[in-house]
């Protein structure tokens, strides 16, 4: 029978994404709902080390629904690595009182919060990631924030780059994932989309991608790249030697990490909070909230873990295929 849960610590961690806060007010709404009480632990696993938290009232968490960035701060703890370092915040918890942690954040957070689940805390995850990269949830928050981010961004290159006749290498947030990537590039009808997932063959995809979208009539190329999968500045090097093309590079940096959150990441992250609470008040713990056809569900940490998400390839065919403005024929 698990300990009723009268005490909630909740925690930002890794890097952030737009609507972490709205997952905090919800968090924190709703324990107050469930008759709980919420302490805000600041920077992550490194502020449950050092005992660095506020008590949260319903009122401090006002208008920050639509604020990017996290009130809570974030960090990576390397002292939270160590046996040590756990222990110091396992202890924190018990000094505090806290009987269960609702940990906001990405796979490394997620990992962490294993760990402690280990050392008795009860935990559940909240996935929030522009990187969408967590194989239990088909969605994370943030990633929506982050698309529209990339799109406003590169419709405007597009205007310029279409003007001087001009190749744009834009480089995307994802260190090992592509999704952001693909989603945006699909979404900008991009000449091609480079991915960390597909290890790069510059004469299929790059050169050839280009060549017809000449062919098509084109005179200015979009390249969305991951950071993952190259270097813009090499990439663009390469087409001005190789293809003589005029290559500017865009790296849209944190850029994509900031900004008021979209609709569908404020509604997520409500309801993924929601969740979160529910799940503690009945008795769940241990788990991360994911969305799945619709709904949301509960995967246990560890098995969620071990969950990968795969790059969706059919996604190529779409990008591909609306592309072709000429009969087949007459391209190679
Ligand atoms: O949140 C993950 C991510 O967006 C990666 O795609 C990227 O490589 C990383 O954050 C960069 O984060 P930071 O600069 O904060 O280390």
């Amino acid at each position: 029978m698990a300990k009723e849960i009268r005490r909630i610590g909740i925690l930002t961690s890794g890097g952030d994404a737009p609507g972490m806060n709205a997952a905090v007010r919800a968090v924190v709404r709703s324990a107050i709902t469930y008759g709980m009480q919420c302490i805000g632990i600041r920077r992550g696993w490194s502020g449950l080390i050092n005992s660095d938290f506020k008590l949260m009232t319903g009122s401090e968490v006002s208008h920050i629904l639509s604020r990017g960035g996290t009130i809570l701060y974030t960090a990576r703890s390397e002292e939270f690595m160590t046996v040590e370092g756990r222990e110091k915040a396992v202890n924190t918890c018990k000094l505090l009182g806290i009987d269960a942690v609702v940990a906001i954040g990405g796979d490394g957070t997620f990992r962490g919060a294993l760990e402690i689940s280990r050392m008795g805390v009860q935990v559940v995850g909240i996935p929030a990631t522009i990187d969408n990269d967590i194989g239990c949830s088909n969605y994370t928050i943030g990633f929506d924030t982050a698309c529209n981010t990339c799109i406003q961004s590169i419709d405007k290159l597009r205007d310029t780059m279409q003007s001087h006749e001009r190749c744009s290498v834009v480089e995307v947030m994802g260190r090992d994932a592509g999704f952001l990537a693909l989603y945006v590039g699909i979404s900008v009808g991009a000449t091609a989309v480079l991915v960390p997932e597909v290890e790069l063959d510059f004469e299929r995809d790059v050169v050839r991608p280009i060549q017809n979208a000449r062919l098509t009539g084109n005179t200015h190329f979009m390249i969305v790249l991951a950071e993952g999968a190259g270097k813009g500045f090499f990439l663009a090097d390469r087409l001005k030697k190789e293809l003589g093309l005029d290559a500017r590079v865009t790296v849209l940096g944190h850029i994509q990490r900031g900004g008021a959150p979209s609709a569908r990441d404020r509604e997520t992250a409500s309801r993924m909070g929601y969740a979160a609470v529910k799940a503690l008040s009945e008795g769940r713990s241990n788990v991360i909230i994911g969305t799945r056809e619709g709904g949301l569900v509960e995967t246990p940490i560890e098995e969620a873990l071990a969950m990968k998400k795969t790059l969706q390839m059919e996604r190529y065919e779409v990008l591909e295929a609306l592309k072709n403005r000429l009969p087949r024929d007459s391209v190679v």
